[in-house]
Parts: structure tokens; C-alpha cells; sequence
């Protein structure tokens, strides 16, 4: 299945499906301009696929260059940045070349950097092999990396060439990254689309299982609201600011248990709990609804609280989450499923009752 990215001159394709990283080399050969590749990907995913993806690269003319990181957000870093273009130099790239991000968001966000940077900019490629990846970081042109002082400080904006979201690999996936990329399904059923939330509440134990057409389906829907959104609004100036649904009180969470204890999402399944009470108690959202998404949140096997924290912690991080104003949080708030608005305020001591369970 393909999904088009319409940005003008920096439009791209997404090919969805069982067997798309079969079908990346050919992809390749028609989007790329040159003919040397850096293969960026982490070790767990290199040891699965990365020969495969070399050997196809170069059977279609490629010269392939490899790099490895290790596994995990602490690569997302400066530190790995200029190391991989230093590899970047070392494979003696052009401005033709290309980089190939294989894994999943912390190689995409990654390695997109690098692509975004290196020569002022080479082609990217994303073949994504997380669900999180797959409907969500590949799709978009965000890239970046991390500071001490916090998440995705650095980054730059740059569209991929092509996308390629094979989900035959999602099979050796673990099965909690699996259920935290279906969070972000949810939400984006959430926000633009009843069936693609319906559908989720139908399907969720063959989308858990690995069925092929029923993550295809997600996948490819995902991506076109993402790429419907983005397209209206590239480097979130207004509404792109909509795919937060249920990410401020998310990216809280992770802020203040350290980004150890919660997958980012398993944060935004709190989240998305989170604010669709909000939109039932100020925002007109059927409270029979706000029950349905936090049914199917729990049925995607995602955390629907965090009892452990205090609310006095999670507040104060949200008052430094970077995309609100300072110290008061802004919400993407539902008026039925399908259909949200961006910046609303919420009264303080509505956000206290709603955390502590309230309606
Ligand atoms: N750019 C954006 O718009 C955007 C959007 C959302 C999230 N992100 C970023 O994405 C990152 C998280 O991405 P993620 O959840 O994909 O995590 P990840 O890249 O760390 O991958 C999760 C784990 O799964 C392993 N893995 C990946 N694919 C596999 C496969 N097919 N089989 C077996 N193991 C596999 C990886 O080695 C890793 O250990 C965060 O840094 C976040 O900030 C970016």
C-alpha cells in the first residue's frame, strides 16, 4: 500500500506492507539521486536485518557504507551525531549520497539528523521498524537529538525521500514497544478519524498479534493523517500542534520519572486518558466516549494511570514542557472522537481534580 506525502517539491511516498523492505533497493534506485548509502541502524536491529538490507542496496548498484549504534535513547545524542558523520566522512559521502535510518525512532531521529546536517543536507531514507516508527517518527521530517537539559533539544527539520514500513518486522518487535506505538494509533484515531478509532477497538487483539492486513491498515491511516497534517502545517506554526492529544500530560510523566519508568508510549496512554476526561469535563466530549478511549488504551495493554506519582511533580513538569507557554500548559482538547481543537486552557484546579480521578 502507498501513502504520498504531498509537500510541494519535497513530496514523498510511504510503501506500507508485508515485504516493503524487499522492495526498498528498487524504491531506491527511482527516489535517489547517487549512488553511495550509509546504513545507520542499532545493533539489535542490524543483527536482524541489516545484511539483508546491505545485500539488497548493493544488488541494486549501491555502494554501501555501514554504521551501528548501540540500542537506546542515550544514543540519540550529540556524542553519536558526530561520530556518524564523521562516518559520514570517512564513507566519503557527496552531496548525491544518501543515509539509510533502518530502526526506530531513536535511529530515524538520529540518523535524519545527521542527513539533515551533514553537507547541509543529503537525502534521507526511513525504513522504520517499530510501530512507533512506522505511524508516527518516520513520517514528518522532525530529526533531532537529545541534551542533558532535556529531550529533542537540537534537531532540524528534513523530509525524507521515502518511507519504507515493512510489517514483517514488527514480528521480532517486543511486544511492549509494540503497544506503545499503538498509542499513538489511538490518538491519531482521536483526533482525525471515528472508523480508524473504531477499527482499534475491533481489531486490537490481531493489530497485538501481529496481523498483517490489520496493521497495514493502522499504519497506512496513521501515516495519512500525519502526512494530511503535516502537510498543512510543516514546522508547527498552528495545527500540527494537534498530534499532542494526550502528549502534554505524556511527556510530563517521562519528565518526571526520569525517562526510565514509562516507554514514551506508555506516557501518552496516561495521556490520552488523561485528556479525554478533560475534554468530557470542560470540552463538551460524550463522557461515554472519554470511557471508550480509555477502554482501548487499557485493552492495548497501556498503563491508564500512575498512581505512583504525585500530582504536585508531574504539574511542575509540565510547566517546562517546551512547547507550551511559560508556566501554563496549552491542551489539545476532544469534542467528539475525530475531532479536537489545539490551545485550550484549562483551569488549575480542573487539571488537579481530573489527575486525581475526577470527571
Ligand atoms: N521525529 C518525530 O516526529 C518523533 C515522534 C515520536 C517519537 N520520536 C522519538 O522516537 C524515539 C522512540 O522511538 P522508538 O519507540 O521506536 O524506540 P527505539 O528506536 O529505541 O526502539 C525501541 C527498541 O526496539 C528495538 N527494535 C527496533 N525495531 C525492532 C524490531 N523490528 N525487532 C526487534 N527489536 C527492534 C530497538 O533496538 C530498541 O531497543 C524517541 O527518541 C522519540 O523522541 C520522534
Amino acid at each position: 500500500m502507498n501513502v504520498n506525502v504531498q509537500l510541494g517539491e519535497r513530496s514523498y511516498p510511504i510503501r506500507i506492507g508485508a515485504g516493503a523492505l524487499a522492495e526498498l533497493p528498487g524504491l531506491c534506485r527511482e527516489r535517489l539521486a547517487g549512488s553511495h548509502v550509509l546504513l545507520v541502524a542499532d545493533s539489535t536491529v542490524d543483527a536482524l536485518y541489516g545484511d539483508r538490507v546491505a545485500q539488497g542496496l548493493a544488488g541494486a548498484g549501491f555502494a554501501v557504507a555501514r554504521a551501528t549504534v548501540p540500542p537506546g535513547e542515550a544514543t540519540k545524542s550529540i556524542e553519536w551525531f558526530g561520530r556518524l558523520c564523521e562516518c559520514a566522512a570517512d564513507a566519503r559521502l557527496d552531496r548525491t549520497s544518501a543515509i539509510v535510518a533502518l530502526g526506530g525512532g531513536v535511529v530515524g531521529d538520529l540518523a535524519g539528523f545527521v542527513a539533515a546536517a551533514y553537507l547541509r543536507g543529503v537525502q534521507l531514507v526511513q525504513a522504520p521498524t517499530t510501530l512507533l516508527a512506522m505511524v508516527d517518527s518516520a513520517v514528518g521530517g522532525k530529526t533531532g537529538v537529545n541534551l542533558p537539559q532535556g529531550k529533542n533539544l537540537v534537531g532540524a527539520f528534513h523530509q525524507p525521500a521515502l518511507v519504507a514500513a515493512d510489517t514483517d518486522v514488527l514480528q521480532t518487535l517486543p511486544k511492549r514497544e509494540l503497544a506503545a506505538g499503538m498509542a499513538e494509533v489511538i490518538k491519531h484515531g482521536i483526533i482525525r478519524d471515528a472508523g480508524l478509532f473504531a477499527f482499534c477497538e475491533r481489531s486490537m487483539d490481531a493489530l497485538l498479534s501481529g496481523d498483517s492486513a490489520a496493521l497495514t491498515h493502522v499504519i497506512a491511516r496513521s501515516c495519512e493523517i500525519k502526512a494530511a497534517v503535516v502537510g498543512a502545517d510543516e514546522r508547527e506554526s498552528g495545527e500540527r500542534a494537534i498530534l499532542n492529544f494526550g502528549h502534554t500530560l505524556g511527556h510530563a510523566i517521562e519528565q518526571a520519572t526520569g525517562y526510565g519508568a514509562y516507554l514514551h508510549g506508555e506516557a501518552v496512554g496516561i495521556g490520552l486518558v488523561f485528556a479525554a476526561r478533560l475534554s468530557a469535563r470542560v470540552f463538551g466530549l460524550p463522557p461515554a466516549d472519554a470511557g471508550r478511549i480509555r477502554a482501548v488504551v487499557a485493552r492495548a495493554g497501556l498503563p491508564v494511570s500512575a498512581p505512583d506519582l504525585a500530582w504536585a511533580e508531574v504539574r511542575r513538569a509540565m510547566a517546562v514542557d517546551k512547547k507550551g507557554a511559560a508556566g501554563t500548559p496549552k491542551f489539545v482538547l476532544a469534542r467528539r472522537i475525530g475531532e479536537v481543537e489545539y490551545g485550550v486552557a484549562v483551569p488549575e484546579a480542573v487539571l488537579e481534580e481530573v489527575w486525581h480521578g475526577g470527571c
